[in-house]
């Protein structure tokens, strides 16, 4: 019996992860293991009613679960980044997810936009670090004088900056970038493992051109890194071209390593080219423990409750969970019923189909249960 956590959140993330638990039961059902789901109401709504983003309650009581089944967050009622930070990037940095794990598959039947490219040309991972970079959280905002301390606690380490900042400008912002050693090495050996399992070709992104500190780095640890790695083709990346690169010629890519802020960005495009937002699926993992899965998507409040929004991400987000607690079998399995489900036209209006949000998750987990 696996003890799965569920957040559905806010806008359409209760209504996917409901055709998401569906379709995992199916493959329990078949492939003869049980889950025992425990609802968290973490969200908006809650947020709202009592000011609660994430307590201590809830973290000591996640953190009992082998992984944590995501919805989506952020509603129009709340300030833009209250929710995100608060909630999902909290997660993330108390679990120590460091892995942020993004498969870019184009399935069978889905159109990509690029011209003259199928299944057999988009099909990588992207591997994006998840607890450092300029989403530490540590910046200002302020009119000429500042005395602050800026501080970034993590498993891996401690760090704290005491800043004294003068200006005569109007006003200033800065936001500061963390890039460790042992971060950077732990998220890229995590990539030289999956690539060693695929077609062991790795490229790793960075801006090491300008940002030569923080992506400096990130790029000397690389170089180190791939010496254990031998049997691993490797190079190196600037973001800007990768996002050239990704519409041109995604079949030369098999694993990405990226640094957080350009894996936020680059697998955005990556959704694309595989077909949409709809279709991409995300873990937040730390191998050894508590991991947590979603659709990369958001939570599109205007699509509420209107059983239009596509489950398939959110499904494949649990595909990636099935992965994670070694259900392998089923992990695939899963998969090949999401196709099936493309293939027969049993999807969503954005992808062409008629089938509301609970009549496209009822088909996936019954082709799941069958193994049609
Ligand atoms: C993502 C999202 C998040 C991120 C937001 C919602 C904080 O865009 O998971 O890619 O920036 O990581
Ligand atoms: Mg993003």
């Amino acid at each position: 019996m696996y003890k799965i956590a569920t957040i559905g959140g806010d806008g359409i993330g209760p209504e996917i992860v409901a055709e998401g638990k569906k379709v995992l039961e199916a493959a329990g059902e078949r492939f003869n293991f049980g889950i025992n789901w425990t609802d968290f109401d973490i969200g908006a709504d809650r947020y709202l009613a009592s000011g609660k983003l994430l307590t201590e309650d809830d973290l000591s009581e996640l953190s009992r679960f082998r992984a944590i089944y995501f919805g989506a967050i952020g509603d129009e009622r709340v300030k833009p980044g209250v929710l995100e930070k608060g909630i999902l990037l909290s997660l993330r940095f108390h679990f120590d997810l460091y892995v942020n794990l993004r498969p870019i598959k184009l399935l069978n039947g889905v159109e990509t936009p690029l011209t003259g490219k199928g299944p057999a040309d988009i099909d990588f991972v992207v591997v994006r670090e998840n607890t450092e970079d300029f989403y530490v959280g540590i910046g200002s905002r302020f009119k000429k004088h500042q005395n602050i301390e800026l501080s970034v606690a993590r498993e891996l380490y401690n760090i704290k900056f005491g800043l004294d900042v003068e200006s005569d400008a109007e006003e200033i912002a800065y936001q500061i970038g963390v890039v460790t050693r042992e971060g950077s090495r732990r998220v890229q050996e995590y990539a030289f493992d999956l690539a060693r399992q695929r077609k062991k070709k790795l490229t790793s992104v960075d801006k090491a051109n300008v940002l030569s500190d923080v992506y400096g780095l990130w790029r000397d640890v690389f170089t180190e890194t791939k010496k254990k790695y031998p049997d691993v083709t490797t190079e190196f990346t600037f973001v800007d071209a990768i996002t050239m690169w990704f519409v041109k010629n995604p079949e030369w890519f098999d694993v990405v390593v990226t640094p957080n802020m350009f894996g936020d960005i680059i697998t955005d495009l990556g959704a694309m080219i595989q077909g949409g937002l709809g279709l991409a699926p995300g873990g937040n993992i730390n191998p050894q423990g508590t991991s947590m899965f979603e659709p990369i998507h958001g939570s599109a409040p205007k699509y509420r409750n209107l059983d239009v929004a596509n489950p398939i991400a959110t499904i494949w987000a649990g595909s990636l969970l099935l992965d994670h607690i070694g259900e392998h079998t089923a992990a695939a399995a899963v998969v090949i019923a999401i196709e099936k489900s493309i293939r027969d036209g049993i999807v969503t209006k954005d992808l062409g189909g008629n089938a509301g949000t609970a009549r496209a998750g009822s088909y996936i987990a019954e082709c799941v249960r069958t193994g049609m």
